[in-house]
């Protein structure tokens, strides 16, 4: 389906804070409870944003961006944001439950493996294939830069991403229970899912 919408790397300059509300949107449950209040988690996700650890769906026109799916590569991720941006952002008192949450959605890649931070397409454009053309970027962006493996995570109240994910070649290779979390942020379990890259001939890791 030709949707006229484009795919690119890299969330375009001025666009932090679409890319923020979008992700806000889709993970603010499991955000929030980290950075919430939603203006101010939002604020804090915009003004941190690693834009070259990010691939974009760009409506016709170009200007507003309709998905986004970040990716932890090199020790960098879409989302940054260090103790000390936290703390100075919210405060020590306020800084330090939140810095503890954050440690546990906290992914580091292994070597040789690109971990995928999380996609989200605009409610109104879901269904139309975006998602999955992300997902072949990021596939894309894997393979260029050497890795052999996408990891990712998915949550146990979200079937259909898991199920989109499949599709696209990735194979749950562990399911961790998480029913502290259940409370704070609404999941019981998260399963961790593998999807390997295929060496690219003639080209060295980058
Ligand atoms: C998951 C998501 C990125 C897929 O984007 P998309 O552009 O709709 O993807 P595609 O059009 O390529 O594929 C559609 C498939 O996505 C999956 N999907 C997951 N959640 C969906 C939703 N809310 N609406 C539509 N499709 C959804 C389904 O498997 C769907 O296929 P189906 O219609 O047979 O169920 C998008 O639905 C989204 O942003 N969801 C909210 C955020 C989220 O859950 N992110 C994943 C976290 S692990």
């Amino acid at each position: 389906m030709d949707t006229g919408v484009r795919i690119r790397r890299g969330v375009p300059c001025g666009a932090e804070e679409q890319v923020a509300a979008m992700y806000w949107e889709a993970f603010g449950r499991k955000l929030g409870a980290a950075l919430g209040p939603p203006e101010r988690g939002r604020a804090f996700i915009a003004r941190h944003l690693h834009r070259d650890r990010g691939v974009v769906a760009l409506a016709p026109g170009g200007r507003h961006v309709v998905g986004v799916a970040g990716y932890r590569l090199g020790g960098r991720g879409l989302t940054g944001g260090g103790v000390r941006d936290v703390l100075t952002g919210y405060g020590h008192l306020r800084g330090l439950p939140r810095l503890a949450v954050l440690a546990l959605l906290e992914r580091t890649p292994r070597p040789g493996e690109l971990v995928m931070d999380g996609i989200a397409v605009e409610a109104s454009h879901r269904g139309m294939g975006t998602g999955s053309r992300l997902l072949a970027e990021i596939a894309a962006v894997a393979a260029e830069a050497g890795c052999s493996r996408i990891r990712l995570d998915v949550v146990d109240v979200n079937p259909r991403a898991r199920a989109l994910y499949e599709r696209h070649g990735f194979r749950a290779v562990r399911t961790e229970r998480t029913p502290y979390l259940k409370g704070l942020m609404g999941f019981g379990a998260v399963t961790t899912m593998h999807r390997a890259v295929p060496a690219r001939t003639g080209e060295g890791p980058r």
